[in-house]
């Protein structure tokens, strides 16, 4: 019912020579895939590149962040006005690399709420650190995330809201959270977004899981039911690893 969702966040990753290679070498192997929706995040100078590149491919080109206004005097960002212009259908927010560079969950509601109001999807990220999961705080921490960066948004935007479930503790680290561990927290997000809007919502919003997804790891990731998809950072930036987790269901 919910369609899987596998997506790459590049990082500062990749130019746009390099966006093109990958790209070409990439796209003729992920020509058939149905019943899955797949997105690249490339950083934003190599948008172009990726979108170009891409044509009327399947993939969809996703980019890393937005500024919650449209236009104005805010030297070195981006508007989801301009994102939209180049082909970006995607736009994730609230990375925990750019909460721990000062981004808070009020920022992060109104940057949602710009990439809604220009027609873009999110990708809305969450997820505890290590101490907090520790002192037991996970639940606490993700409720509040989720209220004030959901707050303001009625029901008939969540459809284009992916929720992504990434503990700090496990973005590059080689840690991941067991997919047991991990469906765990996806049923908590489920039951928030339950109180907050209603059972259909809390059924029908797909929640990706993101930190440290691999080839060794995603068929048991996605076997979860609360798991619809990844995010996946080191991992999406070879051909080979980003094509395994795409067709993890083909190679079983
Ligand atoms: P990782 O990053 O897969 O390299 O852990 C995930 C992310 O930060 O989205």
């Amino acid at each position: 019912m919910r369609v899987p969702i596998i997506a790459g966040n590049w990082k500062m990753y990749k130019t746009p020579k390099e966006t093109r290679q990958f790209i070409e070498q990439f796209q003729s192997q992920v020509k058939n895939i149905q019943h899955k929706e797949v997105i690249i995040c490339p950083p934003f100078i190599s948008i172009p590149a990726a979108v170009e590149t891409l044509g009327q491919s399947m993939i969809q080109v996703g980019a890393q962040d937005a500024h919650f206004c449209n236009d104005g005097a805010y030297t070195g960002n981006i508007s989801p006005v301009m994102l939209r212009e180049i082909g970006v259908r995607y736009v994730i927010i609230g990375h925990s690399e750019r909460r721990q560079e000062g981004e808070n969950d009020e920022i992060i509601n109104r940057k949602i709420k710009n990439v809604l109001n220009n027609g873009l999807k999110v990708i809305f990220c969450v997820g505890e650190t290590l101490i907090q999961r520790e002192k037991n705080a996970t639940e606490s921490v993700l409720q509040v995330q989720l209220m004030q960066g959901l707050q303001g948004i009625a029901v008939g935007d969540l459809s284009r809201i992916i929720i992504a479930y990434e503990p700090v503790w496990a973005i590059g680290t080689g840690k991941t959270a067991t997919p047991s561990q991990a469906n765990d927290v996806h049923q908590f997000i489920r039951q928030i977004i339950g109180h907050k809007y209603s059972a259909l919502q809390s059924e029908e919003i797909r929640i990706q899981y993101g930190g440290s997804v691999k080839p060794e790891n995603i068929q048991l990731l996605m076997k979860q039911p609360d798991i619809d998809g990844v995010l996946v950072g080191g991992a999406s930036l070879q051909v080979d690893s980003f094509l395994k987790i795409i067709h993890y269901d083909q190679t079983e």
